[in-house]
């Protein structure tokens, strides 16, 4: 038997989310031969982790609203560090894709006149997430489905993409195996794009689920593709902290879009006392003033009083709760308060909030509409990723593309809740197109050097032909530990430089690590692989947040409390070089005089 199989393909598709399946449907609308790759089955996705909402100014609550908001809110909320093209291509193709996504068949929820109905987020000024209940992620997913498997797209589910391979400097594919059976595929083609989301299971405490290893942010950095921004990942400020078979399960930020409060053991509302100065102006300072707003959202009318501080970025929430752990003013598993009992009546609760209330009952034992839950920050978003071109999403590398969050430069410092369904659809169709057109233009499939093939297979096997080793699990979970320790929501130079050494000491673990079995459905092999991604990508989160001696968005350092200037005008890079992996600053590029005054006024 051979050793491996080869497919032929214009463009494959690494990802099966939001991103990957939008990407898909374009390439396959214009053309191309189109292939998806998955390491898990299709539309089984983090994905579905964007419960809230979607984010795009439809201005059907709040005619105010438009793309100039929408834009602003997203570089404030990324601390000025966004890709400023970036930012205004999402929030003006945002609408559009949204309403595309209603022709598909998406069933949004509804306002009394019929329109697609929006709530307030995080950071955002007007209620702008259209929503399906809290299971927005799942129908964007579910609707992509259905129009992507009438789109003539294969699909390869349950395939584990290990390396991609490059012919004169461009990519000419990828080599995967197939995880039921271990056997290897290589898709040959000409042109790829990842869209195979975060890191976020290099952390302890996650919203993410086991696919999201790192693996498009790794298949990038060994191509040569530049990362972007690596140090800014986002600690989402509620996930589940009891039982702690469910720690890190997401509870959505529209708990309290919807009017949620966030309470310390002393009962008390702890975010009016957590208003950062950039941000002060725009949210309420008084509880009377807050309930105002909530009351007025709650009647369907456009409140006149400023939002309650519950609704600050995710950066600053998140702190604000770990702080009042430390002082001891937590709840008894760690966490603290989030009362949306007291302040909705229960029915309206399990209308708005069904999975909230179904996954408290079942999984804590709580009664959402009756107490409150308890919640605590938990590692949900990647904002750093693949250097992208704005227009095209092509990397660095020819051949190369990348949207959703394996891709980096939307979302600057931390990234506004709902901006990451936006984000998918945007740039997931840009990907797409570009893709194509890039395969269009070359002739044949280029040639794949087979010796490439032997050694990257060579590598893969190794686990199983080592005897002293460790096993996998025991390094993924000391990994995930320090992270969680050290490169968590505040850092500092001393724990960021352990970090870096602990990493190479996990590296040496990691040579000899050993499994049992055989090739077939084996999940100690899978892990063993992809530790190699975890581990480097974990290098370059720490390097770039030494780097960076500063505190902006999701990046926090107790040793360089405040932001400053300089580094408000710098990205930074990590790359692979002969010895390693470094990280250098470049400069930000700066927005044009008419966007710079848009970002200067002052919202009304
Ligand atoms: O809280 C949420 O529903 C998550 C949304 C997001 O991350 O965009």
């Amino acid at each position: 038997m051979d050793r491996y199989t080869t497919l032929n393909y214009d463009v494959v598709i690494i990802g099966a989310g939001g991103a990957g399946l939008r990407a898909a449907i374009e390439a396959s609308a214009s053309g191309a031969k189109t292939a998806i790759v998955c390491k898990s089955l299709l539309g089984k996705a983090h994905t579905v982790m964007a419960e809230g909402g979607v984010a795009a100014s439809l201005a059907n609550l709040d005619e105010r609203d438009n793309w100039q908001t929408h834009f602003r809110d997203t570089m404030k909320g990324g601390k000025y560090l966004n890709q400023w093209r970036m930012a205004q291509l999402h929030a003006q193709e945002a609408p559009d894709r949204v309403n595309e996504l209603e022709e598909w068949g998406a069933v949004f929820d509804r306002t009394k006149t019929g329109k697609i109905l929006q709530r307030n987020f995080g950071g955002h000024t007007y209620p702008r997430l259209a929503h399906v209940g809290d299971r927005t992620g799942l129908e964007l997913l579910r609707t992509l489905q259905d129009k992507g498997v009438h789109s003539g797209i294969d699909v390869y589910m349950e395939y584990t993409v290990r390396r991609l391979l490059k012919t004169d400097g461009a990519v000419s594919g990828c080599v995967a195996y197939e995880r039921e059976t271990g056997r290897f595929t290589v898709f040959n083609t000409k042109a790829t794009v990842l869209a195979t989301g975060g890191t976020g299971r290099c952390w302890e405490v996650t919203s993410n689920s086991w696919e999201y290893t790192a693996d498009g942010h790794a298949l990038a950095l060994w191509a040569g593709a530049d990362l972007l921004d690596m140090e800014f990942i986002q600690f989402h400020p509620t996930g589940m902290v009891w039982p702690p078979s469910v720690k890190g399960t997401l509870i959505t930020e529209g708990v309290r879009g919807e009017g949620g409060v966030l309470k310390n053991s002393e009962g008390k509302r702890f975010m009016f006392e957590n208003i950062p100065e950039m941000f002060q102006g725009d949210y309420a300072e008084t509880e009377e003033e807050a309930n105002g707003w909530v009351k007025a959202v709650v009647a369907g009318k456009i409140p006149k009083e400023r939002r309650p501080p519950e609704l600050l970025t995710r950066d600053v929430v998140a702190r604000a709760i770990r702080k009042e752990v430390l002082a001891g003013r937590g709840a008894p598993h760690g966490g603290v308060y989030l009362d949306i009992a007291s302040r909705r009546p229960g029915e309206e609760i399990k209308k708005k909030l069904p999975s909230m209330y179904h996954q408290f009952k079942q999984l804590a034992d709580v009664d959402i509409t009756k107490e409150p839950m308890e919640v605590g920050p938990t590692c949900h978003y990647t904002m750093g990723g693949v250097k992208v071109d704005p227009e095209t999403q092509a990397s660095t590398v020819a051949g190369l593309y990348a949207a959703g969050e394996v891709a980096a430069g939307l979302h600057g410092a931390n990234r506004l809740g709902g901006n990451s369904l936006s984000d998918l659809l945007v740039f997931g169709k840009r990907a797409g197109e570009f893709a194509s057109k890039h395969a269009n233009g070359i002739s044949e499939n280029p040639s794949i050097n087979k010796a490439d093939v032997d050694k990257i297979i060579d590598d893969c096997l190794k686990p199983f032909n080592e005897s002293d080793g460790e096993n996998p699990y025991s390094i993924s979970e000391d990994l995930q530990k320090m992270m969680q320790l050290k490169v968590g929501i505040v850092r500092s130079e001393s724990d960021l430089k352990e970090a870096v050494e602990d990493i190479e000491a996990f590296r040496e673990r990691a040579k000899t690590v050993k499994v049992g079995g055989n090739v077939q459905f084996n999940p100690g092999w899978h892990l063993a692989l992809d530790l190699e991604n975890m581990l480097d990508i974990s290098e370059v989160v720490a390097k770039a947040a030494l780097q960076r001696e500063e505190s902006r968005g999701a990046h926090t350092r107790e040793d360089f409390p405040d932001s400053e200037d300089e580094w408000g005008k710098v990205n930074s890079i990590a790359r692979q070089t002969d010895s390693g992996y470094e990280v250098v600053k470049i400069p930000l590029e700066a927005p044009p005089a008419e966007l710079q005054e848009l970002l200067d006024k002052q919202i009304t």
